[in-house]
């Protein structure tokens, strides 16, 4: 059922001239965001829990990626934007967008904490003639079956002043080509009218708005983008193992079939997947599909192929040692990267981290350089960026992500043996006996 002609009508009226927004989460998605709206003339206030985070910003200090701070100091100086902690901000606002976290909980499963937090948050102190989208991913169902009933109460009700709906968010952090301006942006409303409402409020500062018909399809929608990331990655890993037992080169392989101009899509292997989506994303659907009794056969196959490829690292490098007079108690290892790819700071659920510690158990030293993540807490331990001075003191060097500033041939000329698992010694043309590739 939609709602009364005259809020939506009120509501979509202001969408098109100016516009209050709340973006609640001022992270990876929230921070983009909430400066693209700015950016198309919308007052925007960037509502966030941390305090240290709310306080860097209006201090104009970005903490994301390829969100410079000189582009936020820009915002503040409009008065368009601005960061807070209170949550009275809400009171006065047409659009609340909310892009808070969506980790796995116990077992795997989903954690909609922060989306329900966020939502209740909203309840108490949104005002009527509201629209709200959730951009967080999550699995189909959320939207209306999670959300709504927890926005919904005093002062909010669907049926009359509330319109709700989905919106993925596709950022890609490091990405220079696309952002959310001309990347086109999928909307799936609970109702007709949350939807229109949501398309018209995008189409201020996105050069193409997708309506689906429901916020569940929206939501499967990008469920499926990271799981086919994850399938076809977890395929060409398996590649690399199987090509292994088989005795052939699979950058060859791969390379070979990849001239195929149709029907292929190029992926590489390497050392697993990691970040806020592609290691995390394929289990919210397959938890979603047991919820409804169906058990995907394929998103476990791939979840495990990636996740057995730091083991796959570890198992070459003990065979590369082998071949010497060290033992691998007396050996020192360092490893070049940690972020979960290439040119971000961000190691959230990196699967260099299962490396590192995979690595520790099989020798004496374990080192990483890194010039992206200065500091890292690995369980317990924490741990330092070494200087890359240092690279000819170790055993083995691992090229583990695949960083531009990495200058790869000084890199294998400075080490005494060198394991690529991305394959970037190939695309340097680089041809040395110290060099072992995945
Ligand atoms: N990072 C990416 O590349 C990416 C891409 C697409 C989608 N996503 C999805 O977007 C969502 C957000 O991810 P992110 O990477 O921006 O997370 P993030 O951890 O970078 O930022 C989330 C922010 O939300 C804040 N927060 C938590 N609870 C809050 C609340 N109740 N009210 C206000 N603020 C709150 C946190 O303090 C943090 O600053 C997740 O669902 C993620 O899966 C992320």
């Amino acid at each position: 059922m939609n709602q009364p002609q005259s809020a939506k009508t009120a509501l979509l009226s202001r969408l098109r001239e100016e516009g209050r927004v709340v973006v609640m989460g001022m992270g990876y998605v929230g921070l983009p965001l909430a400066l693209h709206a700015a950016e198309a003339g919308m007052d925007v206030v960037g509502l966030d829990i941390s305090p240290r985070t709310v306080e860097g910003l209006n201090k104009g200090m970005s903490h994301v990626e390829g969100i410079s701070s000189k582009r936020l100091a820009e915002a503040l100086s409009t008065g368009r934007f601005r960061a807070t902690t209170e949550r009275s901000a809400l009171t006065d606002s047409d659009v609340v967008l909310v892009a808070v976290p969506t980790p796995l909980g116990e077992g795997n499963t989903p954690d909609l904490g922060a989306v329900e937090v966020a939502a209740r948050t909203i309840q108490k102190w949104g005002k009527a003639n509201l629209l709200v989208v959730l951009e967080s991913t999550t699995y189909p169902g959320t939207t209306k079956e999670v959300f709504l009933p927890l926005l919904q109460g005093a002062g909010l009700c669907l049926e009359e002043n509330l319109f709700v709906a989905f919106s993925p968010e596709r950022v890609d952090p490091g990405n220079r080509e696309y952002d959310i301006g001309n990347t086109p942006k999928l909307v799936g409303g609970v109702n007709g009218d949350s939807l229109e409402l949501a398309v018209a409020f995008y189409e201020r500062f996105v050069d193409e708005v997708v309506p689906l018909s429901t916020a569940e399809a929206a939501e499967m929608a990008k469920l499926f983008e990271n799981t086919f990331r994850s399938v076809n990655i977890g395929l060409v890993n398996e590649m690399a193992q199987m090509c292994e037992a088989l005795e052939l080169d699979v950058w060859e392989v791969l390379a070979g079939a990849f001239t195929k101009p149709f029907g292929i899509m190029p992926f590489r292997p390497g050392p697993g997947v990691g970040g806020h989506c592609i290691a995390i994303d394929p289990h919210y659907l397959d938890w979603k599909g047991k919820e409804v009794g169906f058990f995907s056969r394929i998103i476990p196959v791939a979840i495990a192929s990636n996740e057995e490829m730091p083991a796959f690292v570890v198992k070459k490098v003990c065979l590369i040692l082998e071949q010497t007079e060290l033992k691998r108690e007396d050996a020192s290892v360092l490893v070049l990267g940690v972020s979960y790819k290439k040119d971000v700071e961000d190691w959230r659920e990196s699967p260099i981290l299962s490396l590192l510690s995979l690595l520790k158990e099989e020798v004496g030293q374990v080192e990483y350089h890194d010039p992206f993540v200065p500091f890292l807490a690995v369980e317990t331990e924490e741990k330092q960026s070494v200087p890359l001075e240092e690279i000819a003191t170790y055993d083995l060097v691992i090229l583990a992500v695949d960083h531009t500033v990495f200058q790869v041939p000084a890199l294998v000329a400075s080490s005494r043996r060198f394991l690529d698992t991305r394959g970037t010694t190939l695309t340097w043309g680089i041809t040395d006996e110290k060099v072992t590739t995945l």
